[in-house]
């Protein structure tokens, strides 16, 4: 669909502006109502700010974290670095979530930061590149490294002056790895057991009502592999990419979860309600009697988007998983027990949920174009998903969908479904990836070009050159113009992004910096050009006035209209 920035104006306002439907868990986590006070500034200041235009950045291909005018960063922690006596920061972080202590202290709590998986060239001093069968050449300290640089951190920070900082050896800093024991909430065992080890792949995540990280397993056959059934239902193994199983025997049924982390104690289990499959993300909202709505995508080429429907306040156990038929917009139950193809097919519940995709297919749910980062509207309550991109299908620049439940119930089983927004040169953006509403309902963007695909001239992403950071301004003259206001590192990808609760700092991971290297020696980025002369994932804060005019905008937008 052609992208039409009237169209976004009207969709995206309907619902009036003021009106922001955020629940109450949201407000105090980050993606709360505006805090700017508008009321003491001059008339004069106003007007001019209302003329103003929001002055992006072209696309780069520099080795550098380059900002839009109005913007700063400064970096909070990367790879290596210590986080406690024991610990440090693992590799390729991605989901940053934040969670203050006090709700009237913006500037000091837990964050969450996923560290997806790990370049063993950086990580264990292993090159893939040097051998013909690198299967052959592992050895179990490479193993153990990789495994405990995946996971996540909670890192206690601080701001002060301006500048977020970690509290080194705080109690509450902690690693949860692929080597830490996780509970099952699931009442019968899986592969015979019900505390299974680790977790990995942790991607995207998201945040409960109730204050605690969800973090989600994606891309997880890459560390175990995957079992794979036939068309007699004869299950075989898939090889991993890494070859972890060669040293560790755990099924490749323990991965593929969304986790739920407490942050006071690290305390952690696996969701199994919510289907396994290379979950990106997990969105949640709270209904009015306390139940709770999850929506999470399957990161692959044709696979689904799914919501769970909990049936008890507070619960991610008991209730029903649904899958999107998004050309007819209805919710198909994944229920064993009143579904007769699925029990003519798997044995139990149990076993619909960790073999979710094909249950998926069976009932005939709409394969998408690789559904990542899923958010909720808080002014409309629309639902927006990205959907990156899809090769296999000619889809090599993805879109945003937008879903917008029957009657705005967030647990009807209709809905419509629309694209938002196409990438494309058009409209300056490719294969979206995270998304994030700012306390004002403008929407920030995250772009996932494979570096193997950047820069390269028989490639369709030239004209993008680096991953970037985008908005996409809900007010004022920019409304609805998709404004690139960050550009990333060589091979670098910029993920996570969480706005901190009093809106004037944006979190975000520089993920993979330098992916491409095949050299340790010569890598292809410095970044952030430490003593190491190597790449190294690092979390950021950005600040500056950027934000904070555009939350002045929605501020005069909305005393004009009252
Ligand atoms: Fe890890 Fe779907 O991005
Ligand atoms: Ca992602
Ligand atoms: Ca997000
Ligand atoms: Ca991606």
């Amino acid at each position: 669909m052609e992208y039409n920035r009237r169209k976004f104006i009207s969709f995206i306002g309907k619902a009036g502006l003021g009106t922001m439907i955020t629940p109450p868990f949201l407000i105090s986590c980050g993606n709360n109502s505006n805090t700017v006070n508008i009321k003491d500034e001059p008339k004069e200041t106003l007007e001019l700010l209302k003329e103003t235009i929001l002055e992006g950045i072209a696309a780069s291909d520099q080795d550098d974290l380059l900002l839009a005018k109005g913007l700063d960063y400064h970096t909070i922690i990367k790879w290596g670095d210590k986080i406690s006596n024991k610990d440090h920061f693992g590799f390729n972080n991605d989901f940053t979530c934040f969670i203050p202590f006090d709700e009237n202290n913006p500037k000091d709590g837990l964050l969450w930061v996923n560290h997806e998986y790990v370049n063993p060239l950086f990580v264990s001093n292993f090159n893939f590149h040097d051998f013909e069968k690198p299967e052959e050449h592992r050895t179990i300290e490479q193993i153990d490294k990789e495994m405990y640089n995946v996971g996540g951190s909670i890192i206690r920070i601080k701001e002060e002056n301006g500048k977020w900082k970690i509290v080194e050896n705080d109690p509450y800093n902690r690693r949860i790895t692929a080597q830490t024991p996780i509970q099952l909430n699931w009442d019968s065992p899986i592969k015979g057991k019900t505390t299974v080890m680790g977790t990995l792949s942790n991607c995207s995540g998201g945040i409960t009502p109730w204050q605690t990280f969800l973090t989600c397993e994606e891309n997880y056959d890459g560390c175990f592999g995957e079992t794979e059934y036939d068309e007699q239902n004869v299950a075989t193994h898939r090889p991993s990419w890494y070859g972890w199983e060669k040293f560790y025997e755990y099924p490749p049924e323990h991965y593929g979860w969304v986790v739920e982390i407490n942050p006071k104690d690290g305390s952690a289990q696996k969701h199994i309600a919510l289907g396994r499959f290379a979950h990106e993300c997990c969105t949640v909202y709270e209904l009015e009697d306390k139940r709770v709505v999850a929506y999470t995508g399957d990161d692959k080429n044709n696979e689904h988007l799914y919501k769970f429907i909990s049936s008890k306040p507070g619960s991610l156990k008991e209730g029903t998983l649904y899958v999107a038929d998004t050309i007819n917009g209805k919710w198909l139950a994944l229920d064993w027990e009143n579904q007769p193809i699925l029990k003519s097919k798997f044995k139990d519940q149990t076993e619909v949920l960790i073999r979710a995709r094909e249950a998926a297919k069976l009932l005939g749910a709409t394969e998408l174009n690789r559904p990542e980062d899923i958010e909720i509207d808080p002014i409309t309550g629309n639902i927006f998903v990205t959907l990156t991109n899809n090769k296999s299908k000619d889809d090599f620049h993805g879109s945003i969908l937008k879903i917008e439940e029957n009657n705005a119930a967030f647990d009807a089983l209709d809905f419509k479904a629309s694209t938002y927004i196409a990438g494309g040169e058009e409209n300056g953006f490719s294969c979206p990836d995270n998304l994030a509403f700012d306390q004002s309902g403008n929407l920030w963007m995250t772009s996932d070009m494979s570096g193997s695909s950047m820069n390269k001239e028989d490639k369709p992403y030239m004209p993008f050159k680096n991953n970037s950071l985008f908005v996409i301004p809900r007010y004022g003259k920019d409304a609805g113009k998709v404004i690139r206001v960050a550009s990333a590192p060589r091979d670098a990808e910029l993920t996570g992004p969480w706005f901190s609760p009093d809106g004037k700092t944006l979190f975000l991971s520089v993920q993979h910096p330098g992916e491409q290297t095949t050299d340790v020696n010569n890598p292809t980025s410095k970044w952030p050009f430490d003593k190491d002369n190597i790449p190294k994932p690092a979390v950021v804060a950005i600040t500056g006035d950027l934000i904070e005019k555009m939350n002045k905008l929605s501020q005069i937008q909305e005393s004009q209209n009252s």
